[in-house]
């Protein structure tokens, strides 16, 4: 499932989500949606998160 606007993460390399979920942790006290969820994650959660999207199938999206 798709979202416009929303990226699709299902299958990119386990290293780049977690970079960017870290990244998104670290932008500090902004409210935008990644930034909010992410500063509540801790070190074991992001990796879990990121091996988990990594292993999906990716998804195709809409043209
Ligand atoms: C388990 C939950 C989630 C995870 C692991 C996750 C992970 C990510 C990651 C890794 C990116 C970076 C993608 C990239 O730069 O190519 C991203 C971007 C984004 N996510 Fe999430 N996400 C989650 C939930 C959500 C939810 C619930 C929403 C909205 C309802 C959302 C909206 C977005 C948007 C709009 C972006 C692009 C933001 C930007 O370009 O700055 N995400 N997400």
């Amino acid at each position: 499932m798709t979202r416009p606007g929303v990226p699709s993460i299902a299958g990119r390399p386990a290293g780049e989500i977690a970079d960017k979920l870290r990244a998104y942790r670290a932008a500090g006290p902004k409210r935008d949606v990644m930034t909010t969820r992410a500063s509540r994650l801790a070190d074991a959660d992001i990796d879990a998160l990121a091996r988990y999207y990594a292993a999906l199938p990716a998804v195709r999206r809409p043209d």
